[in-house]
């Protein structure tokens, strides 16, 4: 009834379904960090999908529900590249002690940082956000608007050597005393001389890098704790946002 060649024919495709379903669950058991650096693609919309959590999950206006809305997305639907809980505790407690009036971030992406870096600055205190991304600039004044945080977070779109000179002078500026830096790893090192150079650091700031092991910023790294006489630096060994990979996130302060 059946042919040689059909039942060959037949094996050969129930193998092939067999080993597509081993590739699709190999694929998805993968650590989550490694499945979003391997494939933009398969994480096209991420971000607003993110954002359509935040507005199902977190109170409108509570800038706690809303990082806890960001950090349950990340922990169980899809990672995202935020500082995170862990991290952002350190963030956090060096705002706290700080109490910064005019603070820069580099890198705004979804605005988790936005959020925890405007909940904890002083009444009179402003955190002005460079984002490369149109899109992330976006994202990231919806969710700090949702927050209710928009009075005190500003997103700029563009780089720090494109557009930061001018936002400071024409919105009169001082020098920032708290920098938080989280872009693209091999900026870190050129923007922060960059800042320095167009002295837009207040001796004194504090300068907080993020991802300093994973993915790595190690020029950034090996410059600063080579300068020890400009920066007095702790290093912290901590986990990656939602993940059990080990990171570091630096902490220094500018001291002339
Ligand atoms: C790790 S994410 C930032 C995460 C964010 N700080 C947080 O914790 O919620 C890095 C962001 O930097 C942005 N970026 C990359 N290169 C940049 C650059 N040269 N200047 C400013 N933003 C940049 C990316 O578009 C991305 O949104």
């Amino acid at each position: 009834m059946f042919s040689i060649n059909s039942i060959f024919v037949l094996i050969v495709g129930v193998a092939a379904v067999l080993f597509d379903r081993r590739i699709q669950k190999s694929l998805v058991n993968l650590p989550r960090v490694f499945c979003n650096a391997m494939s933009v693609e398969a994480i096209a919309g991420r971000e607003e999908r993110c954002l359509d959590y935040i507005r199902t999950n977190a109170e409108q206006g509570k800038p706690q529900s809303v990082l806890d809305a960001i950090d349950r997305f990340g922990w169980t639907q899809e990672w995202l590249m935020n500082v995170g809980e862990t991290k952002g505790v350190i963030l956090t407690d060096e705002l706290l002690k700080k109490q910064p009036k005019n603070v820069l971030e580099i890198g705004a992406f979804v605005g988790y940082s936005g959020v925890r870096i405007g909940m904890s600055l002083p009444v009179d205190g402003h955190l002005t956000s460079v984002e490369l991304s149109n899109k992330y600039a976006g994202i990231a004044r919806q969710t700090v608007d949702y927050a209710g945080l928009s009075s005190k977070v500003t997103i700029v779109e563009g780089t720090v050597s494109t557009v930061l000179k001018d936002y400071v002078q024409s919105n009169g500026l001082p020098p920032f005393d708290f920098v938080f830096i989280d872009h693209a790893k091999d900026y870190y090192l050129s923007d922060l001389l960059y800042l320095l150079d167009n002295s837009l650091i207040a001796p004194g700031g504090i300068i907080v890098a993020d991802n300093i092991i994973y993915p790595g910023a190690p020029d950034y790294r090996e410059y600063v704790n080579g300068h020890p006489e400009r920066f007095r630096t702790v290093e912290h060994l901590t986990k990656l946002e939602y993940s059990e990979k080990e990171d570091m996130v630096m902490v220094s302060e500018l001291l002339h």
